[in-house]
């Protein structure tokens, strides 16, 4: 750890705590949206909300994992540079996680930001990704994407020291999911299947209340970045794998600096060094509570996490639209 001055140490901890500024405004502004079938205008308002706050968080920031290129996403797009000045950070963002969870009023949707020292987030395109998780306080390298399932819940539960009937895995219900879903049944575990939100469903693994004790299969590269500057902070175990559909893929993700696209990633590779995370909850989940409005107002739920301390902090905002310079309606 590099020393600081009293100062930098102040500095250091304001930028963690501005970060949930940023996950505030995103999540008020989709929650607008909240159950209103409509996940792209959720998610539009998200974005709006996240690109004005950052303007007001003292960081050159560079978006690494974000919406999209630059010719596809009118915001927040790969290679955009945001923040008020200051220190050279790299951004991953999902503004929002969960549109269809928003649109359709469904569990754990959240607005979610993680901050890097430049280089040190996994340059991932918007492709497939495999992933393996679990929390932390268990034995090192006990999961591994190259082996069975069966093989990983065996291990998972001789270090839990309990049955595999006793471990809960979640899962993306999807139908590419459907071979996977059937081999953890035949080991022998649970399953708990999510409909979206496979960022909460990793982060959900460290938390005894979730009741999860594994994450398999795949999502969003750009979600498996974010999940693992989560595990980064509070402990956790994770790998994840690119997955692709066709050679151009293959080719855009060695363009990014990957000179072997197919290799496995872990954890500290997708988010390396001094890692931030921040998380406001729009719909309720085990990690966050939604955002309930009223009147002139709104209560969020947030937390913010930090690599280097290890210290997670829940924050509950209470918002008065009325003394705000902008409002989320
Ligand atoms: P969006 O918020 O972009 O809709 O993503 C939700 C999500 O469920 C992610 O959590 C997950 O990584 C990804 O979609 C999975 O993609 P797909 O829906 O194509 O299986």
């Amino acid at each position: 750890m590099d020393p600081q001055t009293p100062l930098d140490f102040v500095r250091d901890r304001n930028l963690a705590l501005e970060l949930v500024r940023v996950t505030e405004a995103a999540a008020l502004a989709a929650s607008r949206w909240i159950g209103l079938g409509k996940k792209n205008e959720a998610d539009g308002a998200a974005v709006e909300a996240m690109r004005m706050a950052f303007d007001s968080v003292q960081i050159n920031g560079t978006v690494v994992i974000g919406e999209g290129e630059m010719d596809e996403a009118p915001m927040l797009f790969i290679g955009e540079k945001v923040g008020a000045g200051g220190p050279e950070m790299d951004i991953a963002v999902d503004p929002l996680e969960g549109t269809t969870l928003t649109a359709k009023g469904g569990p754990s949707a959240i607005a979610t930001v993680a901050l890097a020292e430049r280089g040190n987030f996994l340059h991932a395109p918007d492709i497939y990704m495999d992933k393996i998780a679990v929390g932390g306080g268990l034995p090192d390298n006990l999961i591994d994407l190259d082996a069975s399932v069966a093989t990983n819940l065996r291990n998972l539960a001789q270090a839990k020291k309990c049955d595999i009937s006793d471990l809960v895995a979640c899962i993306l219900d999807r139908d590419r999911h459907k071979e996977l879903i059937a081999k953890t049944r035949e080991a022998g575990a649970r399953i708990m299947l999510i409909s979206d939100g496979d960022v909460a469903g990793v982060i959900a693994t460290t938390m005894p209340d979730s009741l999860i004790d594994i994450y398999l299969g795949s999502g969003g590269a750009p979600e498996g970045v974010l999940a693992a500057a989560a595990l980064r902070c509070v402990g956790g175990q994770m790998q994840g794998r690119l997955m692709f559909e066709n050679d151009e893929q293959i080719e855009r993700t060695r363009s990014m600096g990957h000179a072997d696209p197919r290799r496995v990633f872990s954890c500290e590779e997708m988010a390396k060094g001094d890692v931030m995370f921040a998380a406001t909850g729009v719909t309720s989940g085990p990690m966050l509570r939604g955002i309930k409005r009223f009147g002139h107002g709104a209560i969020t739920h947030s937390v913010v996490m930090r690599s280097r301390s290890g210290t997670v902090r829940y924050i509950e905002g209470h918002h008065n639209f009325a003394m705000k310079t902008w409002t989320p309606t």
